[in-house]
């Protein structure tokens, strides 16, 4: 018999049972009086919708849920997995939850089987339920590589990188070949984690070769997921996912373990010969794992767990930042007025200079580049939900039971889009947090927005996150002029990867001595043959343009923006982006 057709059967019977009793199992009594039920939600799903749900990520049902919103209110459960699953769609809500009662809001589901294996067994910070482990690993991720002097030490290799994603970029745009902009944007993204993480400048392939098997395995994650339906039958009927998973995760240890390893004996070295840490400057993530006791356990971190560490640090910092990048520019290439008065306010604030760079410690005087990003980040979050939280026991929460066994889930997209919260909710109106002395993106006093969460697992690292947005985005306008043609328009719909991407990247191109290239539904061709009335053209442009659902146009002379003096004008396309779609509890 087929084996799709057994796991079907098997699930509906184990689904039927489970809802027999959980039907019997959601109220419960508060203070001996009233009967508490779980939030509202639809009653009847089908068990093959639900079968169908499970395989997918919170982002793909997102339209599902907003209906449900509609329907039932800002908290809803819904019964598609063993446990029930809770979806808070209002900031004053998770406000309530995460801040209000943030010992009782902060801990995560139990890791389903393939997430035990790529997480060794939860001994990281993302997935580590609420408790000393979490704590500690936390604590050291903050304190020792987090904190603002620790940050402040990689600015050399933060200037390294700009440069050479400068360099890129540039021989991007004078390529015959369109380039796609986030790969440029992901690989200094990871270029930087990846110092901070081993502390060496490793060579392009190396870095390339790390890269690919985070990647791989963060585009697989997904198709995993029936894997945890049933574990043991599972892993026979699906024997060929299951080898591969462990296949990934071991590529994953043989490109980072030697790196782990070359520290551990570097600052064994370093022991031995009496020289402390001090001597060598840069203190990397790897070094402060190396001596952290676990406090449960009393020991220190094995080679697995070393590797599960790391490799959260290098993807919870690339993807999330670089997509966050993307959808910045793109905002920026789309209304032009944005990008000049961010350029007016650079040029005003840090002055006109001959090198073409905001310095670091020039960022703080840039309030309308702050505004930027956060408007970047509230329009365009590139996580749409946090990680699952769960309660430590059964809370009430707005008059329904949250309980112990179920799964707790915020909205984030929705928070940033509310209506009631903020006026013209889909325009990019940086604006808007010129008004907000200091907004507070830890959403302590009150959530409007929380793209990292907010409350006791609020993303650690939003600060350098901030920072590299920041800095980022300032020298990428300031290098170039991002344009599109005239008449054209930049495409923001959105695609679920690991995080939420454009579905149509922005890209480089140029108007090359073959003439102009064509915006379509697809890649960029050069036209046969060129038509007398366009012009040659000897420089290189930025440009986007919408494709996917846009219809075939030429590039017609008059859409040749005009070079201003100063700074050069890049080029840009829209290309399909790899396909993948990986559910995301934690940054395994
Ligand atoms: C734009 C960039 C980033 C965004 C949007 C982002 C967003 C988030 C979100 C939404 C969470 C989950 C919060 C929750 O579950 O309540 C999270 C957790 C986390 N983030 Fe980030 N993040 C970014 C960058 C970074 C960076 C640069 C690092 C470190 C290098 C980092 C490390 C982590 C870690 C370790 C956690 C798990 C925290 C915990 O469970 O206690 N993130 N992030």
């Amino acid at each position: 018999m087929e084996a799709w057709f057994i796991t079907l059967v098997s699930f509906c019977v184990c689904f039927l049972i489970r809802a027999i009793f959980s039907l019997h199992s959601s109220p419960t009594k508060a203070s001996g009086k009233a009967i508490i039920t779980t939030p509202p939600g639809p009653s009847h799903i089908s068990i093959i919708t639900r079968l169908l749900w499970l395989r997918k990520s919170f982002t793909e049902l997102e339209p599902t849920l907003r209906t449900f919103h509609a329907k039932y209110g800002p908290i809803i459960t819904l019964r598609i997995g063993a446990s029930p699953a809770i979806f808070i769609a209002d900031g004053a809500l998770a406000h309530r939850a995460l801040v209000h009662n943030g010992s009782l809001f902060s801990d995560r589901p139990e890791a389903p089987a393939t997430a035990a294996i790529l997480s060794s067994n939860r001994r990281n910070i993302s997935s580590a339920s609420y408790g000393a482990t979490w704590r500690t690993l936390r604590r050291n991720l903050a304190s020792e590589m987090l904190h603002h002097s620790r940050v402040r030490s990689f600015s050399g290799i933060r200037k390294c990188v700009l440069n050479s994603l400068l360099t890129r970029l540039k021989s991007a745009s004078e390529s015959i070949h369109s380039v796609r902009v986030i790969d440029h944007l992901r690989h200094a993204m990871f270029c930087l984690l990846v110092f901070m993480c081993f502390g060496e400048r490793l060579d392009e392939g190396k870095v390339r070769d790390i890269a690919r098997v985070e990647r791989q395995l963060l585009l697989r994650l997904g198709s995993f997921n029936i894997l945890n339906f049933w574990p043991s039958v599972t892993r026979v009927l699906y024997r060929k996912k299951w080898l591969e998973m462990l296949r990934l995760r071991k590529e994953q240890e043989d490109v980072l373990l030697p790196l782990i390893r070359a520290r551990k004996q570097k600052q064994k070295q370093a022991k031995e010969s009496g020289l402390n840490d001090d001597h060598d400057d840069v203190v990397s993530y790897v070094d402060t794992l190396l001596d952290l006791q676990l406090p449960e356990e009393k020991r220190e971190l094995n080679e697995g767990e070393l590797v599960t560490l790391c490799n959260e640090f290098l993807n919870a910092g690339t993807d999330t930042t670089s997509t966050a990048l993307q959808w910045i520019m793109a905002n920026l290439v789309k209304y032009p007025h944005v990008q000049e008065r961010v350029v007016e306010e650079i040029k005003q604030v840090v002055g006109e200079k001959k090198e073409r760079e905001v310095k670091e410690e020039e960022l703080h005087k840039l309030g309308y580049l702050k505004a930027v990003v956060l408007e970047g980040l509230r329009r365009h979050p590139p996580g749409h939900f946090v990680l699952p939280h769960a309660v430590t026991e059964d809370v009430v929460l707005k008059d329904y039971l949250v309980p112990k066994n179920g799964t707790v889930n915020f909205m984030v997209a929705e928070m940033g889009l509310d209506p009631k919260v903020w006026e013209d909710p889909l325009a990019f109106k940086p604006e808007r947090f010129l008004n907000d002395e200091g907004f507070d993106i830890t959403g302590t006093k009150e959530i409007k927005m929380m793209p990292f969460g907010a409350g006791r697992r609020i993303c650690p690292g939003y600060n350098l996150a901030l920072l590299h947005l920041e800095y980022f985005v300032a020298n990428l306008v300031l290098n170039f002029e991002w344009k599109v043609p005239q008449g054209g328009d930049v495409d923001l719909s959105e695609k679920k990867e690991f995080t939420v991407v454009m579905k149509n990247a922005l890209q480089t191109f140029r108007i090359g001595q073959n003439g102009p290239y064509r915006v379509r539904n697809g890649p960029f061709r050069t036209p046969k043959s060129r038509t007398k009335t366009t012009p040659r053209t000897t420089h290189s442009e930025i440009r986007t343009a919408r494709s996917g659902t846009h219809p075939e146009r030429p590039v017609l002379p008059s859409e040749r923006p005009v070079l201003p003096p100063e700074r050069p004008v890049l080029l840009s396309r829209t290309a399909r982006s790899p396909s993948g779609t990986a559910r995301s509890p934690s940054f395994l």
